[in-house]
C-alpha cells in the first residue's frame, strides 16, 4: 500500500495545499493511504474533517510521525532540510522544487537518497497537459494580476458614458502572451480595457486577436525568435533593444502593464527599462509576474510595491497563493493526473522510460539525473 504525505506548506505567504479532500478520495480509490498534516488545508478553505470524511488521516507530529514511513510527498514547495532528513531512502517528492541552479537541492536529494519530480520540468506534450501545474497556476496569476492592477489604478477600466462626460477605457499592455498573459488579456477585456500584447512567438498573434486584443508587431530585424519544447528561447540583445523601442510608445500611453514574459530556466528579459518607466504616466500600474526571475521591468521587487516617478510597480510572484482554494484544487488535480498511471492497486511503479517521467524526474534514489538543470541558469 503506497503511503502519501501532504505537509503544511511553510514558505512565507504560501496558502496553498497539495491535496484537497476531493483528490484525497481519488488517492484512496487508487489504494493509497494519505496522511495530511493537521490544518494543512486550512488556509485554502479545506477543513481537517473534510479530509477525514474522504478517507484521509490527519496527523500531528506529536501524536504520530509518518514522515519516515511514507513513499511519496506531494508538496507545493520542497520541504526543508529537517523534514527531508526524516524521510526514508527512495521516498519520492513531487512538487515545484525550484531545481534551476539549485545545487543545494541536488546535494540534499543525493545525501538523503531521495527521488524527486520537479514539476517545472514537465514536458510540454499533449499527454502532460492535465498535469501541468505551471499552466494551472499561471492562469490564476494572469487573472489576479489584472484584478490587482484594476484595484490599484487611479482610473476606470471600462469606457463609461456618464452625465458628467465620457470616460475612455484604460489601455493595458501585456508583455508575454503565454498562459498567464492570455488569461490577463481575457480578464482585462472582460473589464472593458483596450489591450495590446507583445510576444516573440508569432503564433501568439492569432490567439491574442481571437480574444479581441491587438498584437504589437515584432522588430523587423534579421532574427527569427525560436521556441523549443513549447518554450520561447532567449532572443539577442539587439532584438531586445529593438523590441523595447517598439514597446516604448505603447507604454508611454498605457495605464497598466502586465509583465509575464519568461524564458524557462533563464533570467526574464528586461522589457521596461528606466527610460521607458520615466515616460509612463504617473498613476499607472506595472504588475510584474516575472519578478522572481529578475522581472521584465527594472526596479520591481519581489512581493513589494515600489513607487517610481508616480508609477506603481508591483512585484507579484505569489499570486496563485492569493487564490488558494482554486489554486490548490487545480494543482492537486494536476498531481492526481500525473501519478495515476503509476499506481496500480495501491502499488507505486514509476515507469522511468515514460516520456513525462524522463523529463521531470531529477533524482532517482539520490542519483542526480539532470545535472545541467542544477547548474546556474541551466536548462534541460
Ligand atoms: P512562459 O511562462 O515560459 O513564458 C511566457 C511568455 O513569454 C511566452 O509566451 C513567451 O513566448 C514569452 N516571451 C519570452 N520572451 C519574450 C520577450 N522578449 N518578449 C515578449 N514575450 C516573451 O510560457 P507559458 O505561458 O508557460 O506558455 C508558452 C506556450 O506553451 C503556450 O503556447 C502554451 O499554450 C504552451 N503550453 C503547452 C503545454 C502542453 O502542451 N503540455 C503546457 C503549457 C503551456
Amino acid at each position: 500500500m503506497t503511503k502519501i504525505l501532504i505537509p503544511i506548506e511553510t514558505s512565507i505567504g504560501e496558502r496553498r495545499v497539495s491535496a484537497t479532500p476531493e483528490t484525497v478520495k481519488k488517492l484512496k480509490n487508487l489504494g493509497c493511504d494519505v496522511y495530511i498534516e493537521k490544518s494543512a488545508g486550512e488556509l485554502s478553505g479545506f477543513k481537517d474533517f473534510s479530509y477525514e470524511e474522504n478517507g484521509g488521516i490527519i496527523f500531528t507530529e506529536q501524536d504520530f510521525n509518518p514522515w519516515k514511513e511514507v513513499d511519496i510527498i506531494f508538496c507545493i514547495h520542497c520541504p526543508d532540510y529537517e523534514k527531508l532528513n526524516k524521510l526514508k531512502e527512495g521516498c519520492l517528492i513531487i512538487g515545484l522544487l525550484n531545481p534551476f541552479g539549485n545545487k543545494d537541492l541536488a546535494k540534499l536529494l543525493s545525501d538523503f537518497k531521495l527521488s524527486a519530480i520537479a514539476l517545472e520540468l514537465l514536458p510540454r506534450i499533449s499527454r502532460a497537459q492535465s498535469s501541468d501545474v505551471l499552466s494551472s497556476q499561471a492562469n490564476i496569476a494572469g487573472y489576479k494580476s489584472v484584478l490587482l492592477a484594476a484595484s490599484e489604478l487611479d482610473r476606470y477600466f471600462p469606457m463609461l458614458m456618464t452625465a458628467a462626460g465620457t470616460v475612455q477605457p484604460a489601455k493595458v499592455v501585456v508583455l508575454g502572451g503565454g498562459v498567464a498573459g492570455l488569461q490577463a488579456v481575457a480578464t482585462a477585456k472582460r473589464l472593458g480595457a483596450l489591450v495590446f500584447v507583445s510576444d516573440i512567438r508569432p503564433a501568439v498573434k492569432e490567439q491574442v486577436e481571437s480574444l479581441g486584443a491587438k498584437f504589437i508587431n515584432l522588430p523587423e530585424i534579421d532574427e527569427n525568435p525560436t521556441e523549443s519544447g513549447g518554450y520561447a528561447k532567449a532572443v539577442s540583445t539587439k532584438f531586445l533593444e529593438e523590441q523595447r523601442a517598439i514597446l516604448s510608445k505603447h507604454l508611454s500611453e498605457a495605464d497598466v502593464a502586465i509583465c509575464t514574459a519568461q524564458v524557462l530556466g533563464k533570467k526574464a528579459p528586461i522589457l521596461i527599462n528606466e527610460k521607458m518607466l520615466e515616460n509612463m504616466r504617473p498613476g499607472s500600474v506595472v504588475v510584474d509576474l516575472a519578478v522572481a526571475q529578475g522581472g521584465n521591468c527594472v526596479n520591481t521587487k519581489q512581493n513589494q510595491t515600489v513607487i517610481k516617478n508616480g508609477v506603481k510597480l508591483i512585484g507579484a510572484s505569489e499570486l496563485p497563493s492569493s487564490v488558494p482554494y482554486h489554486a490548490s484544487s487545480l494543482y492537486s488535480k494536476n498531481l492526481i493526473s500525473l501519478i495515476t498511471p503509476f499506481i496500480n492497486n495501491g502499488i507505486l511503479n514509476i515507469n522511468k522510460n515514460d516520456e513525462i517521467v524522463l523529463g521531470c524526474l531529477i533524482s532517482d534514489k539520490g542519483a542526480i539525473l539532470q545535472e545541467k538543470v542544477f547548474e546556474i541558469g541551466g536548462s534541460n
